[in-house]
């Protein structure tokens, strides 16, 4: 994220050009059906030529021209820097990966801490379909057909205490499996925090799978943390422990970098990165750039969270 500013980046660097191929076919189906097609009602046009699986879910917050962003681009264009620094870079090294068996400890401020064996952790929760706007700080964007679960659900099932506030979430440490960790680019293990009213909010979900596949390992399998109102940087991936804590949890790129990441990132076209605006954004696919919304689109659903907050001292 530190690496180059968004505008660096040629459009011919990000997607292969079979891939486009697909994408104009994509487009082009897409503008026959309308976005309710498009939107997981009907299987999408791509899975007709095999380029993509079936779009499911019900659409979250998107607006009428959102479509979702093919899977061969949500698969290879990654942020994972456990996995290497470039966006093609964890499809190619978290190939040998394996996300199974995988543990998962939910502890601190709460009344009934666990450790939890994976399949045991997700057996007695909805799992659910749901296409969300996916917006980075580095100011490119997607459309993502997700599956997964609430953190509420997880949540409420800990019992969290009264004196539990936030909750911090962290991906594995294990340089031998996630050999970026063997380079001090970050300090490991990425760490995420949320305010617990934050990581309560029914959009708050850990995904499981997309294009209704269990998640690639690119994605952050087997849990990744999607909280489609704030920069990307908020999804941790590959998460091994959710703990309950009294004040704000230190988070990765905050530790790395404080004057350009905060701890809240709600996606802000007002606030703009210091090295950039960030109030257009280029959807992945797409040629011409967009303007970003407030809250990513979500601003009915979220912003009274942020009620009386300065969202620029607060970024
Ligand atoms: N989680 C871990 N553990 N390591 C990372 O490097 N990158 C973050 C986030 N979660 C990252 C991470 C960033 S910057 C983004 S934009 C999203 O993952 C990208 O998620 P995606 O590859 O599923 O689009």
């Amino acid at each position: 994220m530190l690496i180059r500013r968004p505008d660096a980046c040629k459009s011919s660097e990000i997607t292969p050009e079979q891939h486009y191929v697909g994408r104009r076919k994509f487009l082009a189906a897409a503008g026959v059906l309308g976005i309710g097609a498009v939107a997981g009602f009907v299987p999408n046009a791509c899975a007709q030529d095999g380029q993509d699986p079936q779009v499911l879910g019900k659409p979250y917050g998107l607006q009428k021209d959102d479509k979702p962003t093919p899977w061969t681009d949500v698969t290879t264009y990654n942020n994972f820097y456990e996995f290497g620094t470039g966006k093609g870079d964890p499809v190619e090294n978290a190939k040998a990966f394996k996300p199974r068996p995988w543990t998962v400890m939910v502890d601190g401020l709460v009344a009934k801490p666990a450790q939890y064996q994976l399949e045991d952790f997700l057996k007695p929760l909805v799992v659910e379909d749901r296409i969300y706007r996916h917006r980075c700080v580095e100011a490119w964007s997607m459309v993502v057909p997700w599956r997964g679960i609430m953190l509420a659900d997880v949540l409420k099932r800990a019992q969290p205490t009264s004196q539990a506030k936030f909750v911090e979430l962290t991906t594995l440490y294990d340089p031998q499996r996630m050999p970026g960790q063997q380079r001090s680019v970050l300090a490991w293990p990425y760490v995420e925090g949320l305010r617990l009213d934050e990581a309560m909010h029914p959009l708050t979900m850990l995904a499981t799978g997309v294009y209704g596949r269990d998640l690639p390992n690119q994605n952050g399998a087997p849990l990744h943390l999607i909280v489609p109102w704030k920069y990307g940087f908020k999804g941790v991936k590959s998460i091994v422990r959710i703990r309950l804590v009294d004040r704000q949890p230190k988070n990765s790129w905050n530790i790395s970098n404080p004057s350009e990441y905060g701890f809240y990132s709600n996606v802000n076209p007002e606030v703009d990165h210091p090295r950039w605006t960030q109030a257009k954004e280029r959807r992945i696919g797409e040629f011409f750039k967009r303007p970003t919304l407030m809250f990513n689109g979500y601003a009915e659903q979220v912003a009274a969270m942020y009620a009386g907050m300065d969202l620029r001292k607060n970024y």
